[in-house]
């Protein structure tokens, strides 16, 4: 039975957002294409859509524009998971650098691995939210956000890192129509950042947001 966006992943009982999963780790491979590349990532119970690229973030890396060769700067991954959406940027990017945070240790790890398997280690940097440098800024954030934390904290999360979008920085958010994506998109005008309903497929929306006029 595929896991569907945002459950827990219905085998140890922790939610995908337990920084530290109580479960045995067992490990397996999730198999994916994006941008023209086949990706074979290590995963685990305890960690989001354990058993198979999350349909959002597929769709994420469908509809929103990959960067490539010619793109530079600083990227931020919020809510990383076991590092899919980190991975195709670090890799077909070769000259971006990427910081990839999640409160999940053993995501985290996984993410790590991964990093070190495709080897794009030197330009990806994983760590705890915390442990990102406050003056650091991003040229681009992407993110498949935790939607299931609650919209008070998930609101939290985004006026946290957004603000740190460069002037010219776009995020690029996926959101579960059914989960709010276009209340979502309409708070985040509210908030000074402009959004626009980028791409719509299997009940998603990829948002762009841009940073905050000052
Ligand atoms: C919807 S999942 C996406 C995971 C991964 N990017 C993917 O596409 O498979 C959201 C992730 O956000 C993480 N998360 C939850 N709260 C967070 C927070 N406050 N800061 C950073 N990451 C968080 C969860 O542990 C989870 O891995």
């Amino acid at each position: 039975m595929p896991i569907a966006v945002g459950e827990n992943d219905g085998v140890t009982g922790d939610h995908y957002f337990t920084p530290t999963p109580g479960s045995a780790a067992r490990p397996r491979e999730i198999a994916f294409s994006a941008g023209g590349r086949e990706y074979a990532l290590a995963s685990s119970t305890g960690v989001f859509s354990a058993d198979r690229l999350d349909p959002g973030t597929a769709v994420l890396l469908r509809k929103a524009p990959l960067p490539g060769d010619d793109a530079t700067g600083t990227f931020l991954d919020i809510g990383c998971g076991y590092g899919p959406i980190t991975s195709v940027l670090a890799v077909g990017a070769p000259r971006v650098r990427v910081v990839a945070v999640d409160v999940n240790e053993r995501a985290r790890a996984l993410a790590e691995q991964n990093m070190a398997t495709l080897g794009v280690a030197d330009r990806v940097v994983v760590a705890a939210p915390d442990d990102v440098d406050p003056a650091l800024r991003f040229d681009q954030i992407w993110s498949n956000p935790p939607i299931h934390v609650g919209k008070a904290e998930l609101h939290d999360l985004l006026l946290h890192w957004l603000p740190r979008l460069t002037p010219d920085g776009t995020a690029w958010l996926v959101v579960a129509r059914h989960l709010g994506s276009d209340s979502l998109a309409d708070w985040l005008g509210g908030q000074g950042f402009p959004t626009v309903k980028h791409a719509s497929q299997k009940g998603f929306r990829v948002l762009r947001v841009a940073a905050a006029s000052r």
